[in-house]
């Protein structure tokens, strides 16, 4: 096929390098933003009387034709136009001649595959958004079912203070309501229209850019051409917003991975989201949870390899930048299926309640509670805190529990001990009275559910 660009061309482009150059195996996904970009550009012509307005109106008609039949896949891309840009205008002259050569006046590829970018970002934006509200709405259920659920809570992976497994998912909902908040950055940063920014110095033509922004649904129209054709700040944003929301999915598998181990065994995964091993027939597998875990560092990849490309490259318009789409590809594809796989592998897990409170009582988890006790009956905070140290080194020695001790055992390291230090270190007792904002007492985490669902229908 004739190259649009072959004017100033005396040879054929060497068939490797034609290869090489192409971008329509991957940009081909742009279709849809590309031909919406264009309907709107020739509407914008036709009525600034830069084409016949009749021949812009047949433009429109064919691109729409076209459009459905992309989608019917009923169109075969050809290597050699290039990319995406350069297929569907050769598709259009195709089906209506030298009129559809018209499409492209006062613009350049340069403007046309930012705008379609920025129309590409803000819709897999709001997607992403959706799939994340909706792992936070199938966590809100599980936490709404597990409020009285008691497992150890941790620090340096060492039993820590009792929770409840409401309040330890609890926290996930906050981390991925930060996901949402930042896709809807995202979207933000992505909602300025580059079309009339020209190849880099706008053009001659009377465009009118905001009709154009308008009928597109952008926010706002760029203010300086160079920065129109070559920011891409806001795929970068894409993938940083994409790289924090799976090390939140990450540090998450890693618990479930924890979690299930036999060590652990605080939950079970159901059958239909783990795997098997083909020597050992024993085994049951976290595979969903480790492949997101392990997908982490591809989307992070592919964030270092943007910055990387983007680093070195004077103004305007550089070829480097068709670099830019796979990475936001495969970010996409990436995060689309983790969040769907991750939020069916919750919505169908086993909590072990009884194996989650036997090691929230096994851990001296409420020897916190223990100390606050003494303190409460005079006792200053470090002394309480020397006396329990004791008394756990004692209960370590007689392999028991806190609350396996006896009260004499108790007096025997401090007087002050009586009856009711066992009510006060009952593991309901101790997560219950945590009962200020923020805290694992059913009461605040009931109210944190009912908070969280109505931050998702305002957001
Ligand atoms: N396929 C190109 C890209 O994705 C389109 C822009 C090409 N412009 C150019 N002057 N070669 O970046």
């Amino acid at each position: 096929m004739k190259k649009m660009w072959g004017g100033r061309f005396s040879k054929k482009t060497d068939l490797l390098t034609d290869d090489f150059n192409s971008s329509i195996s991957f940009d081909q996904r742009l279709y849809k933003q590309d031909i919406t970009g264009s309907i709107a550009h020739a509407r914008m012509l036709g009525k600034q009387n830069i084409i016949d307005p009749n021949e812009a109106e047949l433009i429109i008609k064919t691109l729409e034709t076209i459009l459905i039949d992309i989608e019917a896949g009923n169109v075969e891309f050809s290597v050699s136009m290039e990319d995406i840009h350069m297929n569907v205008e050769a598709i259009l002259t195709e089906r209506i001649g030298d009129v559809g050569k018209k499409l492209h006046t006062g613009r350049s590829r340069n403007d046309q595959v930012a705008t379609d970018m920025r129309l590409y970002v803000k819709e897999i934006a709001d997607d992403c958004k959706s799939l994340i509200r909706n792992l936070i709405l199938t966590l809100l259920d599980l936490a709404d079912d597990h409020t009285n659920t008691i497992m150890p809570g941790y620090t340096h992976l060492q039993r820590a203070q009792p929770i409840t497994f409401a309040h330890h998912l609890m926290a996930y909902v906050e981390m991925f309501k930060r996901d949402m908040i930042r896709m809807t950055q995202v979207k933000a940063m992505a909602d300025t229209l580059p079309l009339g920014s020209g190849a880099l110095a706008t053009t001659t033509y009377p465009l009118d850019r905001s009709a154009v922004a308008a009928e597109l649904d952008f926010a706002f129209v760029s203010l300086n051409s160079l920065d129109g054709v070559s920011d891409r700040d806001f795929c970068l944003d894409f993938l940083e917003a994409a790289s924090v929301l799976m090390m939140h999915l990450s540090r998450f598998s890693e618990e479930i991975i924890l979690w299930c181990s036999s060590e652990f065994n605080f939950i079970t995964l159901d059958d239909a989201f783990s795997t098997g091993s083909s020597i050992m027939p024993q085994k049951k597998n976290p595979d969903i949870a480790e492949l997101v875990r392990g997908k982490t560092g591809r989307v992070y990849g592919n964030l270092m390899g943007l910055l990387t490309t983007m680093k070195g490259i004077p103004l305007a318009y550089n070829k480097d930048m068709q670099e830019d789409k796979e990475p936001v590809f495969d970010t996409y594809d990436t995060i689309k299926i983790c969040l769907i796989t991750f939020a069916k592998m919750i919505k169908t897990l086993t909590v072990n309640k009884k194996t989650m409170k036997k090691a929230a009582a096994g851990g001296f988890s409420n020897a916190t509670d223990a100390a606050d006790w003494l303190v409460k009956h005079g006792i200053a905070f470090r002394d309480a805190h020397e006396i329990i140290g004791k008394l756990v080194f004692f209960a370590l020695e007689q392999q028991k529990s806190l609350d396996e001790l006896t009260l004499d055992e108790y007096r025997s390291i401090s007087p002050v001990f009586d009856e009711s230090i066992f009510s006060a270190i009952d593991l309901n007792v101790c997560v219950n009275q945590r009962n200020i904002i923020g805290g694992p007492a059913e009461e605040q985490v009931r109210k944190a559910i009912a908070l969280n669902h109505q931050w998702l229908v305002q957001n």
